[in-house]
C-alpha cells in the first residue's frame, strides 16, 4: 500500500519534474521565497546539496559514494581519447580535483548500456537514502520540503541512454525489453510508492525553448544532458534525450495524477507567476488551513484563475 500523503497540518513535499533547462529550478526558488513569505519553515532539498551540507556521516558518506558511483558507472567503459575514463574514489578527491566539471570537457564516447543501466539503479538507491533520511524527517518536523528537481528525471535518463545504447548493439548484453521489466517497478516506486511527493508539478514546454535557454544560461548543455556516452553529444543528443524524457514524463504526469504547469516563449517573470499562482492554488487545496488561497500577486485571483484554466492542465 502507498505511504498516506502527509497529514494535513503537518509537513508537504513539493517537486519538480521536467526536462533540463525548462526552468524547475526557477519556479522552486520563487516558491521557496513566496511560501517564506508567508511564514512556513521551507526545506530546499537536492542530492547534490547533501553532499557538503552539515549531516552526520550516515547518511552523508553513502550519499556521497553513490553520486560519485552513477557518474563511474555513466561513463563505465568510456573512452577519452584513448584514455578509459578514471574517476577519483574519494570524495576529497572528487571536489579537489573538479571530477564532474572536467566530465563536461570529454570527448564523447560510447559506453556500455552496463553502465548508464547500472547508473540508474544507484541513483535510485541514492534516492531511497535521501527520502528517508533527509526528505521524511524534515516532512515529520512539519516542514515543507521543496525539491527543484524529481530524482525520477536522473534515473528515466540514465535508462534512456542505456536503452539507446543496447538497440545500438544487436546482441548486446541487455535488449531495451529487457531493460524495461527492470525499470517499471523503478517508475512505480517513484511515482506510486513511498517516494511519492504531495504536491507533484511537471513544468513542461517545447524542448527547443529548454534548449535556448540552457544555451543561454551556461554556453552548452550539460555532461548528463546529451546522448554524448551513446555517442550523440551536443544540441542534437539533446533534443533526442530530452524529447523521449519529455513523452514519459507526461505519460507519468497523467498515470500518477500531477499538476502540469507548461512554459512558454516568454519573459521569465510572466512563466513564473503562472506557475507558482498553479502551484500555490494546487498547495491551498491541500492545505486549506494555512490561508494561501488567491494569494497570487500576477494580477487577481479572478483574472489569474481566468487566464490559465483553459492553459493548465492538472491531472487528477
Ligand atoms: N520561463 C522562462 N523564460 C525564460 N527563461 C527562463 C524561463 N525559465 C527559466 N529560464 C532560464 O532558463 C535557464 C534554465 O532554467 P533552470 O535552471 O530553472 O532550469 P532547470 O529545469 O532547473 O534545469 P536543470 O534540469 O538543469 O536543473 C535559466 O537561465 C533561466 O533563467
Ligand atoms: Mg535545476
Amino acid at each position: 500500500m502507498p505511504h498516506a500523503p502527509t497529514a494535513e497540518g503537518r509537513g508537504l513535499y513539493i517537486s519538480f519534474l521536467g526536462m533540463d533547462g525548462i526552468g524547475k529550478s526557477t519556479l522552486s526558488e520563487h516558491l521557496v521565497a513566496e511560501l517564506r513569505e508567508r511564514g512556513l519553515t521551507v526545506t530546499p532539498v537536492s542530492w547534490r546539496s547533501c553532499l557538503d551540507a552539515d549531516l552526520p556521516v550516515w547518511p552523508q558518506e553513502a550519499l556521497r559514494t553513490l553520486w560519485m558511483d552513477t557518474f563511474r558507472l555513466l561513463f563505465g567503459g568510456a573512452v577519452d581519447q584513448g584514455e578509459a575514463v578514471a574517476l577519483p574514489e574519494r570524495y576529497a578527491d572528487w571536489t579537489d580535483r573538479r571530477a564532474e566539471d572536467r566530465l563536461g570537457e570529454l570527448q564523447a564516447t560510447a559506453s556500455s548500456p552496463s553502465g548508464p543501466l547500472a547508473a540508474a539503479l544507484v541513483e535510485f538507491a541514492g534516492n531511497i537514502v535521501l527520502h528517508a533520511e533527509v526528505i521524511r524527517p524534515a516532512l515529520e518536523r512539519d516542514q515543507v520540503v521543496v525539491q527543484e528537481t524529481f530524482p525520477y528525471k536522473h534515473v528515466l535518463k540514465e535508462y534512456l541512454l542505456a536503452t539507446e545504447l543496447s538497440a545500438a548493439r544487436a546482441g548486446g548484453p541487455y535488449t531495451p525489453e529487457e531493460i524495461d521489466f527492470l525499470f517499471a517497478p523503478v517508475e512505480a516506486f517513484f511515482g506510486g510508492g513511498a517516494l511519492r511527493p504531495d504536491v507533484g508539478v511537471l513544468v513542461d514546454g517545447p524542448v527547443e525553448l529548454a534548449l535556448r535557454w540552457r544555451l543561454g544560461q551556461s554556453g552548452a548543455v550539460g555532461v548528463l544532458e546529451d546522448l554524448r556516452t551513446a555517442g550523440r553529444p551536443g544540441n542534437d543528443g539533446f533534443i533526442a534525450l530530452q524529447s523521449a524524457s519529455a513523452r514519459r514524463f507526461h505519460a507519468f504526469a497523467q498515470k500518477y495524477g500531477w499538476t502540469v504547469h507548461t512554459v512558454r516563449d516568454a519573459p521569465v517573470e510572466a512563466n513564473t507567476r503562472r506557475g507558482l499562482d498553479l502551484v500555490l492554488a494546487e498547495i491551498a487545496r491541500l492545505r486549506p488551513s494555512w490561508g494561501l488561497a488567491g494569494s497570487g500577486t500576477g494580477g487577481t485571483p479572478q483574472e489569474a484563475g481566468a487566464a490559465e484554466i483553459s492553459t493548465e492542465r492538472v491531472y487528477r
